[in-house]
């Protein structure tokens, strides 16, 4: 598949066969693209929590209020920032910008790479940040930047349309 029909093609997926498990080796190269994002002066600020455990996803999907198809997936990725990593190379703007773009870069890899593997995910974005870190068990310092839910997919989602170029490009 090239690039730009794999960036193009992939969706949010939000409904997953929870009992097809991912191979172990997919899994791995899911983790591998998301540490080859770039990130500002290679800082990888970064840690992935890859969460198997039922009860956990559950306490996610309470922390998502209610999401729950983010416990359907066999599989959940919790992607979160060191701030502190950020914050000593690089001030301010590393702990409030460089590292969510950092982790960012990381989440897209992971997404762009599980539809080319034939896998379903979502970025999900919208949860209590301290009620996802507790359940995490995040230490301090370290916070919780999306949920990404992955599995063999079970819905086929259709394209929410984009913006046309013509709106969003400016020359000069
Ligand atoms: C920062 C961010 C947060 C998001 N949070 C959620 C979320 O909490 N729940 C959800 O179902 N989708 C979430 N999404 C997915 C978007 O709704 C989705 O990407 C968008 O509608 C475009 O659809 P597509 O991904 O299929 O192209 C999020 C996406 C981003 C980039």
């Amino acid at each position: 598949m090239d690039l730009l029909r794999t960036i193009k093609e992939r969706r949010s997926i939000r409904a997953f066969h929870p009992e097809k498990e991912i191979p172990t080796a997919e899994l791995d190269q899911l983790l591998e693209a998301a540490i080859w994002a770039p990130s500002a002066g290679n800082v990888q600020p970064w840690k992935f929590y890859v969460i198997s455990d039922q009860r956990l996803k559950e306490a996610l999907v309470r922390a998502a209020y209610g999401q729950s198809f983010i416990a359907e997936a066999p599989v959940v990725l919790a992607v979160c920032v060191e701030i502190n990593e950020a914050s000593m190379s690089y001030g301010t703007r590393g702990a409030t910008l460089y590292c969510i773009q950092d982790t960012a870069a990381a989440i897209q890899n992971i997404l762009l790479l599980a539809h080319a593997l034939g896998l379903g995910s979502c970025w999900v974005g919208a949860f209590e940040e301290s009620e996802a870190a507790s359940a995490l068990g995040c230490p301090r310092g370290q916070r919780p930047i999306a949920i990404i839910p992955i599995g063999y997919p079970a819905e086929q989602a259709s394209a929410p349309p984009r913006k046309a170029l013509k709106h969003v490009v400016i020359r000069r």
